[in-house]
């Protein structure tokens, strides 16, 4: 079944093959890249990317992705364009739709997403909203696979703040068939409504999913350890918000209690000596660069699916 058209804004929208599609597309795609060979399959093809927040990563990836393909990407942010001015996203979405071929989005409010989905006519991607961040759980996934050699069967520890990006890891990883610990401590656990949503996934997928309040609990047994930000792009900082999650820093004593040969992740910014030490970011457990470096393999494999 084809992808064309398909907008990512959700990975629980989509079925285990469809994910897999994206992710075998990935590899092949970054297999290519790395042996020089030409794959310029999105010739004429321009991409809108709306950034509503700062981005690093993301935004070089997504660039540099659609102009490796053969393509183009346009940098929009509300300052220089109308939505800073209070053009509605439903108009903006119908406007870029007459020119791009594909619109990204990083956005604050998840409905500014599927609002941009709803009017938009041609697919839309998440580039992050304080829901979900899709594309990068699709690259730590080519990055487990990678280092680890499947998913299915595999302990993913996500231990901090709940946030985006442990919401799409409960949905994308659930999905692949890993087993996915969220460890947090009592009031940043995943709301209701998502646990919810990813344990009817869990069951559909016969995979474990469970959230604990201990850090050194969670990590038992764990095959990959994922942490992030105490605090996301938009929150309001607290010292009781870290004084809680610095309980659940990913240090050497931690990185000691799960496999001997686990991986750590974060999706980064990182914000050393805070929610994980230099020591288990700079050591023989971390892939954090690899997993960077994946967002573009992993995005060129979703743009080339569904553009
Ligand atoms: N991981 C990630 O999305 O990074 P940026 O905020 O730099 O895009
Ligand atoms: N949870 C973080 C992810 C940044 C890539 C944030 O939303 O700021």
């Amino acid at each position: 079944m084809s992808l064309r058209g398909k907008s990512i804004v959700d990975l629980s929208d989509f079925e285990r093959f469809e994910l897999r599609q994206f992710l075998d597309t990935g590899h092949d795609l970054k297999r290519k890249q790395k042996r020089g060979e030409p794959h310029e399959i999105l010739k004429g093809k321009s991409m809108a990317m709306i950034f509503m927040k700062s981005s690093t990563r993301t935004r070089v990836s997504f660039e540099v992705g659609m102009t490796q393909l053969g393509g183009h990407a346009l940098y929009l942010q509300p300052s220089g364009t109308q939505l800073g001015r209070g053009e509605t996203i439903g108009d903006t979405a119908q406007v870029l739709s007459r020119y791009c071929d594909v619109i990204m989005a990083r956005v604050f409010g998840h409905d500014e997403v599927t609002g941009l989905a709803k009017y938009g006519t041609v697919p839309v991607i998440n580039g992050l909203s304080d829901l979900l961040h899709p594309c990068q759980i699709m690259a730590d996934m080519m990055t487990i696979e990678e280092h680890r050699g499947n998913l299915e069967g595999q302990k993913i520890v996500y231990v901090g703040d709940s946030n985006n990006v442990s919401n799409s890891i409960m949905q994308g990883c659930t999905i692949m068939g890993m087993d996915v610990t969220i460890g947090s401590p009592k009031g940043y656990t995943p709301s209701e409504e998502i646990l919810k949503k990813a344990t009817q996934l869990s069951k559909k997928y016969g995979t474990t999913l469970e959230v604990v309040n201990n850090p050194d609990d969670a990590v038992k047994g764990a095959d990959v350890i994922y942490t992030d930000t105490f605090f996301s792009m938009g929150q309001e900082k607290s010292k009781e918000k870290e004084d809680a999650l610095m309980a659940f820093q990913v240090n050497k004593a931690l990185v000691g209690k799960a496999k001997d040969d686990v991986i750590v992740m974060h999706c980064l910014p990182a914000h050393r000596e805070e929610e994980l030490t230099s020591e288990v970011m700079d050591g023989p457990h971390s892939v954090v660069f690899d997993q960077a470096e994946n967002r573009l393999h992993a995005q060129k494999g979703i743009i080339a699916l569904i553009v």
